[in-house]
């Protein structure tokens, strides 16, 4: 078990931490990030910043289900790490006035575990699970029946004399995260009632996240400093809170009392992250296929291999801002830099720039 599966099992907290998006801290937050964290997790719908349309949609939906005065229906985030698909579950707990009861994917490995689970929960609680991609069948299907008809088909004893008993469940709505929609099987998906897919994020909505995050820590930012600190945090709020912190410490120590966008600009270069927000990692990459690579489509695996990282890492955490940058493409053979990926790490593409 990760450590971030043995925290959601012993401390049924709200997240874990595993994305190493900035290389500013060790791949796992420390308890100190995390609080810092969660602290600055928005606790509506007004506080949260971006993905407009989703937020309308959910809107109505809890609107509605609050105007029926009735449970919401089940509902599934998806995106990459970072991106608010937690903080969107607390938000929906707290609009609706309910529980949140918070576990993920890894840590219900028998469909016991989901069982006691299920049959704990109250009327009107909302239960999150996390990594919900990573379920395994026989507990994904324990969920069919309970998100369905709110029934659990739990069978007593063995063999001949085994049979099955149901159980009647309250009123409860599922929330489901997943950084990998492909991989929740279409009758899981089917049974969520709206499915919310979030999308990196502007430079100026993550200019409005640090600012509102700044002013949370007692930080005095510019504006400019704010857009730097946004433009360098590849479309995610997570990581444009994290340099935040990192920038607001370089302050610190300079005895700087207001962040300009030269303390900001200074503090990022100190921590490797360059002014489009790639990381030590990212560069790697683009080394690897702009350099030993270059002009041969690349495998996942590979690629991971030759960075020391997790295929998972590099597909969730990494690609979708270089893909979304236009360094590299994905073709079926394997990942290829652009020629934007090329005269970033300062080299000429193979035939003078096809690609
Ligand atoms: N729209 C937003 N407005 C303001 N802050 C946000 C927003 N989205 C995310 N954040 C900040 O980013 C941090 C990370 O968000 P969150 O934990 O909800 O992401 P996630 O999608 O659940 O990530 P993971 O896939 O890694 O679990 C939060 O602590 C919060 O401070
Ligand atoms: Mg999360």
């Amino acid at each position: 078990m990760t450590r971030r599966e043995s925290d959601l099992a012993t401390a049924f907290d709200a997240d874990g931490d595993v994305d190493a998006g900035t290389g500013l801290v060790v791949p796992i937050a420390d308890d100190h990030e995390r609080h810092a964290e969660v602290s600055l997790r928005p606790s509506s719908l007004s506080t949260f910043v971006g993905q407009r349309d989703l937020v309308g949609h959910l809107e109505i939906v809890l609107g509605s289900a609050r105007a029926r005065g009735q449970v919401c229906d089940h509902l599934l985030f998806a995106g990459p790490p970072g991106l608010g698909k937690t903080s969107l579950a607390a938000i929906v707990a707290h609009e609706m006035g309910a529980t949140l009861r918070v576990t993920s994917g890894p840590v219900l490995a028998r469909p016991g575990d989901l069982v006691s689970l299920l049959s704990d929960l109250r009327d009107g609680d909302v239960l999150f699970i996390d990594e919900i991609h990573r379920l395994g069948r026989a507990v994904e299907e324990v969920l069919y029946p309970a998100m369905e008809d709110r029934r659990l088909d739990v069978m007593i004893g063995r063999g001949p004399s085994a049979r099955a008993i149901r159980l009647d469940l309250g009123a409860f709505t599922l929330i489901g995260a997943t950084t990998r929609t492909g991989l929740v099987a279409a009758p899981l998906r089917d049974r969520f009632g709206f499915v919310g897919q979030l999308d990196l994020y502007d430079s100026e909505e993550l200019s409005a996240i640090v600012t509102r995050s700044a002013s949370l820590l007692g930080v005095t930012i510019v504006d400019d400093a704010a857009r730097v600190i946004a433009d360098r945090s590849r479309g995610t709020p997570r990581i444009a809170n994290r340099l935040l912190r990192r920038v607001r410490d370089v302050a610190a120590v300079r005895e700087e009392t207001v962040v300009t966008s030269t303390v900001a600009t200074a503090a990022l270069d100190l921590f490797g992250v360059d002014e489009r927000g790639l990381d030590k990692i990212d560069r790697r990459i683009l080394g690897l296929l702009c350099g030993p690579f270059s002009g041969q489509p690349v495998g996942l695996v590979t690629l991971a291999q030759a960075c020391g990282e997790e295929p998972a890492t590099i597909e969730d955490a990494y690609e979708p801002y270089l893909l979304r940058e236009g360094f590299l493409v994905r073709t079926p053979r394997g990942r290829l830099a652009t020629e934007r990926g090329y005269r970033h790490v300062g080299r000429t593409p193979p035939g003078g720039g096809l690609v």
